[in-house]
């Protein structure tokens, strides 16, 4: 019964397979067992063949043009000091943003889905261990910081966390294992982003074993579905969420809920608001927050053509100077809003290494890019907004990711930026911290954010330390 059920679902998917000439998947089916036909059947069965063979056409076969839309000027943002006819609006903003939080209308959100290739690390990212006392890992310091904000607020503030097929298991277990960091698993909630199969150069699906085909996660783009697939709308809407403090897993200085950048988002009518803050050079491989055709736009450092990238304003400063850290305040409404809509967002081309399994059945591992993946990005939902807004914030206060093994946005740039922050909110509250010859502290710092979630709070709470001396190691909490 249960083999004659099998063999129908084969034939059902061999013709469509056929019809889009993809059936050399199939070629290993006789070599299975019954559970592992079971599975290749499953992911084949979940497969979109309409959306596929549409992108077939405009995204791997073809190449899509850079994406540049015409008439680009820099955007407009809040900076993050306000001018004195602002001054009245950033307080009110302070206040409602704060009033959101403490309503419980504010959840945060950390995408997690990503592969992380680029660090070299063997796991989850939100894994990788990244304080410079006590080497907590990226999910630990922002679980603290989540819960500090229920503590400073006295609300129920929830984490969502986008985990990808690659790595769910293992971050559940992580969190298990970690006892959810203090959280409590009612405050955490884990959904599965979706996957994308991968396409060699003339279109056909790749194998990644005899059982299951090459398929990556579909991009942080994919949070909005996912987000609706897995009921996680319907949960915030129960339970009177309408904000999402939206940030990557990669960046340990982040303020997982700024009550200003949220009030500002709600004073605004904002439906997905951004943070921005100058580049460091002109070719910072960041998003370019732009202006085009009254909308604004992220352009990747990848496709702002270079002449734009360089260009200067006659006062010599940068002209499109204003670069994306991938933070953004999303309502709970705009999400439900695209992902009911049939304009979902665009997938973008990455030419990549996928190892796959060939005809003769053996296992490649490609030394060249072999192949196409197809990734949403969460940035495109600033055009299908009705209105966005972005706000300016401090990079030394806020942002220094860990992307890569060694050199910029490493670990070691990390956590010096992490030393270097503790040590500036020292000295604010009037504590002196030894300087090494080069200017940098010459000692080892943490704050936790259970201790303090800003520098404000972290004077308000005039620490008493014994004098730090070169080579401490000073941690609090
Ligand atoms: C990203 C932005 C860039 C921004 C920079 C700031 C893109 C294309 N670019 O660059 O504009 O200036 O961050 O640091 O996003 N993720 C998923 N699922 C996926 C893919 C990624 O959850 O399928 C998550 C990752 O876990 C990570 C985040 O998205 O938290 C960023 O992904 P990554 O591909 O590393 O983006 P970057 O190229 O670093």
């Amino acid at each position: 019964m249960v083999q004659a059920k099998l063999t129908e679902r084969y034939k059902q998917i061999q013709k469509k397979l056929k019809k889009h000439k993809q059936q050399h998947v199939l070629r290993f089916w006789d070599e299975l067992d019954e559970a592992k036909q079971e599975k290749l059947l499953e992911q084949l069965e979940s497969l979109d063949f309409a959306e596929l063979e549409a992108l077939l056409g405009t995204h791997v076969l073809a190449k899509p043009d850079k994406f540049v839309p015409k008439d680009i000027r820099p955007a407009p943002f809040f900076s993050l000091r306000p001018k004195p006819e602002q001054k009245e609006l950033y307080r009110k903003a302070r206040q409602i943003g704060e009033k959101a939080i403490r309503n419980g209308e504010v959840a945060a959100l950390t995408v997690a889905g990503g592969q992380g290739t680029r660090l070299g690390f063997d796991g989850p990212k939100g894994a990788f261990c990244i304080s410079p006392v006590k080497n907590k890992p990226l999910f630990q310091i922002f679980a603290e910081a989540i819960l500090a904000n229920q503590r400073r607020f006295q609300a129920k503030i929830g984490w969502y966390i986008m985990t990808s097929p690659n790595n769910d298991l293992q971050i559940r277990k992580f969190f298990e294992q970690n006892n959810y960091f203090g959280l409590g698993p009612e405050s955490v909630e884990f959904f599965k982003q979706g996957s994308m199969p991968a396409f060699d150069f003339e279109g056909k699906l790749l194998l990644a074993d005899k059982d299951s085909l090459a398929t990556s996660p579909n991009g942080h783009g994919g949070t909005l579905r996912a987000l609706k697939q897995n009921n996680c709308l319907e949960k915030m809407k129960n339970d009177g969420v309408k904000y999402l403090s939206y940030f990557q897993v990669d960046n340990p200085l982040v303020s997982v809920l700024d009550p200003m950048f949220i009030g500002l988002h709600i004073r605004e009518d904002s439906e997905i608001s951004s943070r921005t803050l100058p580049k460091v050079d002109d070719l910072e491989r960041v998003g370019n927050f732009c202006l085009s055709d009254g909308k604004i736009v992220v352009i990747e450092y990848s496709d702002l053509p270079e002449n734009l990238a360089q260009a200067h304003n006659p006062d010599g400063s940068r002209k499109f100077n204003a670069a994306s850290i991938a933070v953004h305040i999303i309502n709970v409404d705009f999400a439900e809003r695209l992902t009911g809509s049939k304009t979902g967002l665009p997938y973008h081309r990455a030419e990549k290494k996928v190892p796959y399994l060939n005809d003769e059945g053996l296992h490649i591992e490609p030394s060249e890019p072999n192949a196409v993946k197809l990734e949403m990005f969460i940035f495109d939902a600033l055009t299908l907004a009705t209105k966005s807004i972005i706000f300016e914030t401090d990079r030394a206060e806020q942002f220094s990711p860990v992307k890569n093994a060694s050199g910029p946005d490493s670990a070691l740039t990390c956590r010096r930026d992490m030393i270097r922050r503790a040590a500036r909110w020292l000295r604010l509250a009037g504590i002196e911290v030894p300087r090494n010859p080069q200017g940098e502290p010459a000692c080892t710092l943490e704050i936790s954010p259970l201790y303090a979630l800003d520098a404000e709070e972290f004077v308000a709470k005039k620490p008493k330390l014994e004098p730090i001396k070169m080579g401490d190691k000073v941690y609090l909490e």
